[in-house]
């Protein structure tokens, strides 16, 4: 009863594979593709680039519906605009990964980014055959009736390789401990924390190539479609 489109919710730590994966499924059977976590951080790089005081939870939610933030689906070129500016570098920067948690974590800005998502997903599904989202709180929130739910994870040594690759930096310890710490301010904030729920399919990547992860949540995907 939600319409025609298919929604497969993605969600799991930083470095699970999550971004690789859900734009692979997307492209393998023509869905559209949202990165949450982009639209964080787009949030975090206004603030920080208007002068906002990030360490100051009431004056962030006072700004925070001031940016337009507007996101491309297509999983072949997803894009991130902020107020029509084309922001898909300036957000993966070490300051605004630095700042992301403390933004993500007041309820104003949670607020404003689940609505826009909720429409991006509304969209999607009225105009094409569904949508793959991923974020922290796609399972739990977000979109908790979509038909397939997904948690992913993976060892933090694990995470912390792919991070770097994905960074181009040499130093994996540091890169692990920067993780390792966001990943314990998004799972023990007050509003939707990184939470696994018992009705999300786990998945452990450690061992597992992308090619074996899309494969598998693509049959996930095809069997929950079928017996719909
Ligand atoms: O997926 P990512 O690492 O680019 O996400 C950046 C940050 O955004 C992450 O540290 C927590 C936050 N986030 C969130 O709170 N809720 C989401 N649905 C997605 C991301």
């Amino acid at each position: 009863g939600r319409g025609e489109g298919f929604v497969i919710a993605i969600d799991g730590p930083s470095g699970s594979g999550k971004s690789s994966t859900a734009k692979g499924v997307a492209r393998a059977r023509d869905l559209r593709y949202l990165d949450t976590g982009a639209m964080y951080r787009a949030m975090t790089w206004w603030m920080l680039t208007n002068g906002i005081d990030v360490a100051d939870a009431s004056a962030v939610a006072d700004a925070a519906a001031r940016p337009v933030i507007t996101m491309g689906t297509d999983p072949d070129a997803p894009t991130v605009h902020v107020d029509g500016v084309d922001v898909a570098r300036q957000i993966r920067t070490d300051e605004v990964t630095a700042n992301v948690s403390a933004v993500s974590a007041v309820p104003r800005v949670r607020e404003l980014l689940v609505a826009r998502q909720r429409e991006i997903i509304a969209e999607a599904c009225a105009t094409a055959p569904g949508i793959v989202v991923e974020g922290r709180d796609i399972t739990t929130v977000v979109a908790p009736d979509a038909p397939v739910k997904l948690f992913l994870t993976a060892s933090a040594e694990a995470r912390a390789q792919r991070r770097s690759r994905e960074v181009r930096s040499d130093d994996v310890a540091a890169t692990r401990e920067a993780l390792v710490r966001r990943d314990r301010l998004d799972s023990t904030r007050a509003v939707s924390p990184l939470t696994q729920t018992p009705d999300a399919t786990e998945l452990d990547t450690t061992g597992l190539s992308l090619d074996e992860v899309i494969a598998l949540v693509v049959k996930l995907a095809d069997e929950a479609r079928a017996s719909a």
